[in-house]
This record gives C-alpha cells, structure tokens and sequence, in this order.
C-alpha cells in the first residue's frame, strides 16, 4: 500500500485474465488513484501479454498460473481470483498462504468439502476473502436492503424472488458452455447463488434451517429435438428459423462474445473480428453445437423453499429459456412489503393502510442501473473491497467469507433436497 498524489493506493495481483477479472481491474481506468495492477498470472501466453500490457505490469511480474505467482512470495496488497468456478479452492489457498486478502469469484467452491478447507485456511492465516455476490453492490438491491434494515416493512415473514435466465443466456452458459455439467458446476449454484445471498442478506444474520427444492432437465433434451435438426448450426437447414440458433446469437446478433469468441486470436490479442472469422470460429467450436445435441445435463428449471430459524420462508425459483432475463423480488413483512423488477429498475412499497379509501400507501422508488454490469454492481463492488483493504469500514452491501457461505449452503442442500426428494436440514 503506498501513498501516491495524497491517496492511498492498494495494489493487486490479477488471478486468471478472463472476462470478470480483467472487468474489476477496469476500476484502474477511473480510478489510478485507488488501484494499481502489479501482476498478473495465466497460463494462456496471448491474454497474458495482453494484459500485462493493458495494465502497465512488467514482465517480470508476469507468471503462469496463480501458483507460481504466490511462490514468488508477497508483490502486493491483495489479489483478485478471477479463474474458472472448479479451481477457486486450489488457486486462493496458496494466494492466502502467501499473505493476500482475495477478491474472489462466486461461486466460492462447487463442494461443501472444499468450502470448509477455504474456511480453515482463512482462520489461520486471518486474511480476507470477499466473495464476488455483486448482487449486494447494485443500487437497486441496496435500495431495497436499506428499507428493509430500517424497518419500513417490519420483520420479513416471506421473501419470494424469482431468476429468469434468457433463452440465450441459458444455450451459451448452460447448454453450449462452461456451465453445462452439474458435476463441475451445479446450475442453482453458478447462476443462482447471488439471489441466495440476497435473501440471507435480507434476513441479516438469521441462519437457513431447511431446504426443499424441486426441478430437473426436461426441456433441453436430444428427444425434444426436431427431426431435421442437424448436430451443428451451421450445417442446419433449420438455421435461419431456429431461436437457439448460435449463427443468429453470435454472428449476427454478436451476444455474449466473451464466450463464443475466447480463443479466436484478433478476439483474443483484442483487434476486430470479420464475419468470417466469427462464423468460422463459432461454427467450429463448442458454441456452434445445436441445443438439442449437447452434452449439457445441468436443469433447465428448479425451485427452492427455504425456512429460516425464526420461521421466515423464502422461495427461490430459477426459471430458463425466457425471453427476457430478469430478476425480480417480493418481500413481504410485520408492516408492508416491497416488490421490485431488477431490470426495469423499480421497486414499490406497500403498507397495509386502514384510512377510509386507502388500501395500501405506496412509495414507488426509481433507481437508475445503466452504468454498468449486474445493475451496476461489478465495480461498486470493488470500491467496497478496496474500502475495507484501507481500512476505512464498508458498506451496508460488505459480506465476509462467513456470510457469503450460507448462500453456498443452501445451494448444496437444495441439490441433495431435489434429487433424493426430500427437505435437508443446515448443520
Ligand atoms: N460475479 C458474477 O456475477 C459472475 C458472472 C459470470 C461469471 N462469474 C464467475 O467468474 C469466474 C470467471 O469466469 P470467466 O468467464 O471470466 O472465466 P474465463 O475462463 O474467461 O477466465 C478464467 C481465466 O483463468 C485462467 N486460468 C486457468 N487456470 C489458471 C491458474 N491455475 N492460475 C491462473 N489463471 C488460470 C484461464 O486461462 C482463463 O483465462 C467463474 O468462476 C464464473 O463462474 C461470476
């Protein structure tokens, strides 16, 4: 941490040079003041060189691979993990042991297992890890959550918020993807564990108790395949009329390029790419498979009761293949309730209202989440994280590896609950 132009400084390592990470070192662009990349580790040599460049590190400072980066001993004052969901665990650990506070990825560990060894690790070095539930940082949640904590509504006896993940979202992540395999990455866990978060949140410290869920993969399925579909889009004579259509998303649509394009190379040392390289690389890679011949076996729809320790329930339904992505909550309490649609920015307060003519009183609250991505979370949450490293306090939305845990919890019991079909309770 050092003192430059009369601002603190706090320095960083960059842990896997993928779309999210290099996405919260872009606060350097705003903000040289309060953030300076001196690091980076990735195996792949092009996004590597990339970035170092972008960020002005040296090549000394440029490694291979979290590992090596944390052999090399302390470089600065706290990393960012930005690396794939199933070696979270395996790359912070030696980031801790070498004495960084983490800026980590969600999901924090797709077992129960790997989580605890995360905690233990924690506990003994007594650094931080801030878990990445962007969630918590949007404007709009934390409207929300400021009216909860003061008590607009009362105490929250039901929470019941809902995740529509895009038709097109659902067939480059969860079908097509790096999300598709419910060994590696459960889907309630990679996609829904920030709405899990925002209900514990929301209840502020009182624990989850127990877990049902129902759900499965019905839809997204070989036999739900119409009978001239071809096994890639390019070769389909289905093409041109098809909604999944990975042609229409990335080519002409050009949806979602940080996954259909990774590893094309002018994508990839970051120049234009022409139309023919995109379907070029599309049809040829993984992105280019029609939804109906994959290898995905994630669900395509589940649902999740929770009962807290003070009798609050909270259902949590992930809905795909919508039209739209959205997110929406209601929150109902002791004195009022509050609903709200992520996307379109609002949320309204009701209070029962007893004066003649008067049903409910209402507040309706606006909150503008244009300025960047997940309701402009991503990079508020990075002011919070660098906050807490000066150690100038956080914000309502701060989260401690403890907390964001219960999250995780309910997510891994609500896969026990739906496939042995029954309620699972939190130790
Ligand atoms: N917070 C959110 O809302 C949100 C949204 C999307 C994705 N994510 C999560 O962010 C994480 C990253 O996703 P992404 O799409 O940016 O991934 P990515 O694949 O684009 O990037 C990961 C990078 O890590 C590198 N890497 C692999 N092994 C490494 C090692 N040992 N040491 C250092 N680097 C290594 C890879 O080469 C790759 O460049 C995932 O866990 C994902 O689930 C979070």
């Amino acid at each position: 941490m050092g003192a430059e132009h009369g601002f603190v400084v706090i320095t960083a390592v960059l842990v896997g040079l993928g779309h999210r990470s290099v996405g919260y070192a872009s606060y350097v662009d705003a903000h040289p003041d309060e953030l300076r990349i001196v690091a980076v580790a990735e195996p792949d040599p092009v996004r590597r060189e990339r970035y170092a460049k972008r960020f002005g590190v040296e090549e000394g400072c440029c490694f291979d691979s979290a590992e090596t980066l944390a052999a090399a001993g302390k470089l600065a004052d706290v990393a960012i993990n930005g690396t794939m969901d199933e070696i979270h665990i395996e790359t912070t650990i030696p980031l801790l042991n070498a004495g960084y506070d983490v800026l980590l990825e969600k999901p924090i560990a797709p077992s129960q297992d790997e989580l605890r060894m995360l905690e233990e690790v924690v506990e003994t070095t007594g650094q931080k890890v801030v878990i990445c539930h962007v969630l918590r940082y949007a404007p709009f949640y934390v409207a929300i959550k400021e009216r909860v904590a003061r008590g607009d509504i009362g105490d929250i006896l039901h929470i019941h918020s809902t995740e529509n993940v895009s038709y097109h979202h659902m067939a480059v992540a969860f079908i097509r993807g790096k999300w598709n395999r419910r060994d590696v990455n459960p889907m309630l866990l990679a996609k829904c564990c920030h709405d899990l978060d925002l209900l514990c949140w929301m209840k502020s410290g009182i624990r989850p108790r127990k877990v049902a869920s129902f759900g499965g993969r019905h839809f997204f399925t070989t036999e739900n395949a119409p009978v001239d579909a071809s096994k890639v889009c390019i070769d389909c004579e289905l093409e041109r009329g098809c909604e999944y259509s990975a042609l229409r998303h990335h080519v002409d649509n050009e949806w979602w390029p940080f996954y259909a394009l990774a590893g094309e190379s002018a994508y990839e040392s970051g120049g234009v790419v022409g139309v023919e390289e995109k379907i070029g690389h599309v049809s040829t890679s993984e992105y280019g498979r029609c939804v109906w011949h994959c290898d995905n076996d994630v669900v395509d729809r589940q649902s999740v009761i929770v009962e807290f320790e003070d009798g609050c329930v909270a259902t949590h339904d992930m809905v795909t293949n919508s039209a739209k992505g959205v997110r929406r909550i209601q929150i109902t309490g002791t004195k009022g309730e509050i609903y709200g649609d992520m996307i379109e920015g609002t949320f309204v307060v009701s209070k029962p209202g007893a004066t003649k003519g008067t049903e409910a009183l209402v507040e309706e609250i606006n909150v503008n989440l244009k300025d960047d991505h997940h309701g402009g979370g991503d990079l508020r949450l990075v002011a919070d994280f660098l906050s807490v490293v000066r150690g100038e306090g956080g914000s309502i939305s701060t989260t401690s590896l403890s907390d964001s845990i219960n999250s995780h919890l309910i997510a891994y019991a609500a896969d026990v609950a739906m496939r042995e079909e029954r309620v699972v309770t939190i130790d």
